[in-house]
């Protein structure tokens, strides 16, 4: 049967484990393209901002699904699966650009702005030879259309028809966060593109995870940009699918938290050369100076000071993903502002001061579970075993066990 799940005793501890088995089964990794990737589910396809003009164009993904999100002469905004309805080529090959219509390379078969197939070279043949069958109907051949929102600025698609909108799928806590980054018009900066070397659901548990990130990530806290200690928590949103992690540097509650542990985290004796760019501006009224937002399955929102962006996880395969960073800021910002969101996106991407590691730990897990017995799983009691909003708790791995629960309901395990 196609759509029957492969069997999987998921432990009895419920969202406080995780059977390694999810990163390793190809079968699992099947079945989630279709329960998750063209599931009930919204996934993050790029902002409206870079498509601004009639023709202009992004490519993206769902899944292993390759996308492009145009803008029509309408103004309206499409998806379409970018796989030409003839042979299946990619029909798109550029990440982004302005056209009429796209013309594959293989046969030309061309399509419009909004997916349809407009014409077939060759179609009457030949000097009355060859050619189409004469009932070939070009509507009935375009593109894969995939439905699409713009929640603002984000726009997000599905291949689920029935699903709520977006706003409704984040919640009301996490459309409120959304709504915090994108006040005022913003525009993109730059991008960046990190392998990495694990399954995709690593790096989401990654980034879901607080109890790391001053550990593992030296440079945070020997800066003290980021200490476990300062005041901050977890909000989650639609149940835990989504959550929200905050942290407040400017009220460090416990000063000693790091002494005596053991943790390789404070380099002592260490300084920068050039110290401006510890140099930051905040920028929001409630205080907050690192807020990682994650948006089931695979879209961050991340504000690290003044670094902004959007990280998309791709799939690529069971044991590999890439991270698509968009770094933005906001068309007002002024030259000092830009400037510092630009110095201080260096934490972040392949080479980043803090985020390189997230690259690599990911596959250290990956490598650590090769050959598990079939009933080993991690643990995930930090913070306690439920599912409940965290405010001012951040040693906790809640968030987590929300997205076990997410992927259990979507999975059938
Ligand atoms: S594969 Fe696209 S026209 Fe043939
Ligand atoms: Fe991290």
């Amino acid at each position: 049967m196609k759509n029957e799940p492969p069997r999987i005793d998921w432990p009895e501890e419920g969202p406080t484990r995780s059977p390694y088995r999810v990163m390793n089964d190809p079968e699992i990794y099947r079945q989630e393209m279709q329960r998750i990737f063209r599931g009930p589910v919204w996934h993050y396809l790029c902002l409206d901002c870079e498509i601004p003009n009639a023709g202009d164009f992004r490519t993206t993904f769902i899944g292993e699904n390759p996308i492009i999100v145009t803008r029509d002469a309408d103004g309206g905004i499409n998806a379409m699966v970018n796989r030409c309805a003839h042979k299946g080529a990619l029909l798109c090959i550029d990440p982004c650009g302005n056209r009429k219509e796209f013309a594959c390379v293989y046969h030309a078969w061309t399509y419009s702005l909004k997916g349809d197939l407009t014409a077939v070279a060759f179609q009457r043949g030949l000097a009355g030879t060859g050619g189409m069958p004469s009932d070939f109907d070009l509507k009935q051949h375009g593109l894969e259309r995939v439905r699409v929102e713009n929640f603002c600025g984000m726009v997000y698609g599905t291949f689920d028809d029935k699903l709520e909108d977006v706003e409704t799928y984040l919640g009301p806590e996490m459309s409120a966060h959304v709504r915090r980054i994108f006040n005022r018009p913003v525009e993109v900066i730059g991008y960046s593109h990190q392998l990495l070397p694990n399954n995709w659901k690593l790096y989401m548990e990654n980034s879901r995870d607080p109890y790391h990130a001053t550990i593992l990530h030296a440079f945070y806290a020997t800066f003290k940009l980021n200490r476990l200690s300062m005041q901050g928590g977890v909000a989650l949103g639609h149940n835990g699918w989504h959550n929200l992690l905050y942290s407040a540097a400017e009220r460090d509650i416990q000063k000693d938290d790091y002494q005596g542990k053991g943790l390789r985290s404070v380099i002592k004796d260490v300084g920068l050369e050039d110290s401006s760019f510890l140099t930051r501006l905040q920028e929001f009224d409630d205080g907050i100076t690192v807020a990682i937002q994650s948006i089931f399955p695979t879209c961050n929102t991340q504000q690290i000071y003044n670094t902004l962006a959007i990280r998309q996880t791709v799939p690529l395969g069971l044991t590999k993903s890439e991270l698509h960073v968009t770094c933005f800021g906001y068309k007002d910002d002024d030259a000092e502002l830009r400037r510092m969101r630009n110095q201080q996106a260096n934490l972040i991407g392949p080479a980043g001061y803090v985020s390189m590691e997230d690259g690599s730990v990911g596959g250290y897990v990956q490598r650590g579970i090769a050959g598990a017995d079939k009933d080993e799983a991690s643990i995930m009691e930090m913070g306690g075993r439920d599912i409940k909003q965290s405010p001012g708790v951040r040693a906790t791995e809640v968030a987590l066990r929300g997205f076990w629960q997410a992927y259990r309901e979507l999975m059938g395990f």
